[in-house]
């Protein structure tokens, strides 16, 4: 993610709000034993309602549960990947609202009454997005694994920023890592997709 008012990049964010949300949230599932302490939640399987792509999904999972898996294992939305599953490579970016997320490193629970989008709900029928479409026409992939995470941040940025300059796509860019070397096909997909209006 990034925050381009403040210059701060995704992974910066996420070592500050994103370690405090989950700490917050774990905090909200432990029990409490103080009277006026928030309710606790689990360890049991709690009923949960996610919005993917446009459609509602009702779960059930147990809090500890991260987003990137309840859509994997319960929903069979398996666009995003689980790579390092630490917040570390980007992989399982999703857009939520606007901003990209390591859906690894937030709890199902704190993704409810959001809309999450992931490169699943990309493609119009048998036509791929722009940015889709950029990403093949430069070879911004070969084993495939961090590209949804890549495609979902390019289209992060190029919902907010339409042609940004190079400088500008690397930062938007710089919280998500490929061991295979596409990096200089990414870019130039990003620096090249156009059509792609605000989401
Ligand atoms: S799998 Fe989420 S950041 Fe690597
Ligand atoms: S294409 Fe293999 S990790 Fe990026």
């Amino acid at each position: 993610m990034h925050d381009e008012d403040k210059d701060v990049s995704r992974r910066d964010f996420f070592k500050t709000v994103g370690v405090g949300s989950i700490a917050t949230a774990v905090v909200a599932g432990v029990k409490d034993t103080a009277a006026q302490g928030p309710a606790a939640i689990g360890p049991d399987e709690v009923p949960i309602t996610l919005t993917i792509n446009g459609q509602r999904h009702q779960l059930r999972v147990e809090p500890r549960v991260t987003l990137l898996d309840a859509m994997r294992t319960r929903l069979d939305i398996t666009g995003q990947k689980r790579v390092c599953d630490r917040g570390a490579c980007g992989a399982c970016t999703v857009i939520i609202e606007g901003r990209t997320y390591y859906s690894c490193s937030m709890l199902a629970l704190e993704a409810q009454g959001r809309n999450i989008r992931t490169v699943d709900g990309l493609a119009k029928g048998n036509v791929l997005h722009p940015v889709q479409q950029a990403f093949c026409d430069h070879d911004g992939l070969m084993c495939g694994f961090c590209t949804p995470g890549f495609v979902m941040a390019t289209v992060a940025l190029l919902e907010k920023n339409p042609n940004p300059t190079p400088e500008q796509a690397k930062r938007a860019l710089d919280g998500n890592l490929c061991r295979c070397g596409t990096n200089i096909g990414v870019l130039k997909a990003a620096l090249s997709a156009k059509g792609v209006s605000r989401g």
